[in-house]
């Protein structure tokens, strides 16, 4: 319906619509209404029909429309949810969402990021989305489901805006040493196998300084704050997608050494003095490497290695 509308310009009669999409009037109707509340604007006249007058940047129809396949099967937008990780986790677990489906809100009223922290969620300019999926890996290997996500979300901002962004273990996505993007992934799994993960994707798009709460105005920036000019959030989601399916399918096919030589390309963390905390913990070292699980190999002052699976890492000068 979408495409006949972009097509025409001016009015599309709804016999005509109806006719073209082989669908009653009652059931254009109710398609008009759904759009509307994806926030397009489309004008209805009872003698003419219907004209196309706004699309939003975001809407699940673009975005399905463009990635929908054997990985990707539907993507489902929420004007507000509390949060799309929790919604999703909720709808997977009741066997009301298939893998393949997305989950886009356009805000998010209780937006979660790691270790209980909250995500500055405000609407309209924003990407907030989880991703419901069977990996290809087993529970040994979860975090690699957390590092190919960070390396779909880097690869589709570099090659979708042409900006230079880089990856803070284990997930973080950073422009000019602030953040731009966090993963919050949860996986429902036995000892064997990942029945599901829910890869939870925050991406500030067109915020603005002023969208940030005053205490994240240091370490928080945007797509738009760092190239000077909006983005279609569409258009990110599509790449995030594209670039995901591509991503799983290589770690499915031909093993995880390259998706593990691509993401430490892209880490700006390598090689750096850090400090590793998590909780009330904190340990200081090089971080080295990641071995081939994805845990972050630090080189401690004592010269021992230690590993880590979680934690947040701040650069120490
Ligand atoms: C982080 O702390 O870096 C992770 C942030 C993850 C935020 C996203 S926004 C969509 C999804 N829903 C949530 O509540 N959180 C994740």
């Amino acid at each position: 319906m979408l495409m006949v509308l972009r097509d025409t310009d001016g009015f599309v009669s709804g016999e005509k619509l109806s006719e073209a999409l082989g669908v009653t009037r009652a059931a254009i109707w109710k398609k008009v209404r759904e759009l509307r509340s994806e926030g397009y604007i489309i004008e209805a006249a009872a003698s003419r029909g219907y004209r196309l007058v706004r699309a939003p940047d975001l809407s699940s129809e673009e975005v399905i429309s463009a990635v929908q396949g054997a990985f990707w099967k539907d993507a489902l937008f929420y004007r507000s949810l509390g949060s799309t990780n929790d919604f999703a986790v909720e709808q997977a677990l009741d066997g009301h969402l298939q893998p393949g489906t997305v989950i886009i809100a356009d805000m998010q009223e209780k937006g979660r990021g790691r270790m209980g922290r909250t995500w500055t969620s405000p609407p309209g300019v924003n990407i907030y989305m989880s991703l419901v999926i069977k990996p290809c890996v087993g529970p040994r290997d979860a975090t690699l489901i957390t590092l190919l996500s960070s390396l779909a979300c880097a690869n589709a901002i570099r090659r979708a805006a042409g900006m230079d962004v880089s990856i803070k273990w284990p997930n973080d996505i950073m422009a000019s040493g602030k953040k731009t993007g966090g993963i919050l992934t949860e996986i429902k799994a036995d000892q064997d196998s990942i029945a599901l993960a829910i890869i939870g994707i925050g991406i500030n798009v067109n915020s603005r300084v002023a969208d940030f709460p005053e205490e994240l105005r240091e370490t928080a920036t945007s797509m738009k704050i760092e190239t000077g000019r909006e983005h279609a959030r569409s258009d990110i989601v599509i790449r995030i997608l594209q670039e995901f399916e591509y991503l799983h399918g290589e770690l499915a096919r031909s093993g995880k050494t390259s998706l593990l030589s691509d993401w430490r390309k892209l880490c700006s963390t390598l090689g750096k003095r850090v400090l590793v905390t998590s909780g009330d913990a904190a340990v200081a070292g090089i971080a080295e490497d990641i071995d081939d699980e994805g845990l972050l190999l630090l080189r401690l002052e004592s010269g021992g290695l230690k590993k880590i699976s979680s934690g947040d890492v701040t650069l120490r000068s």
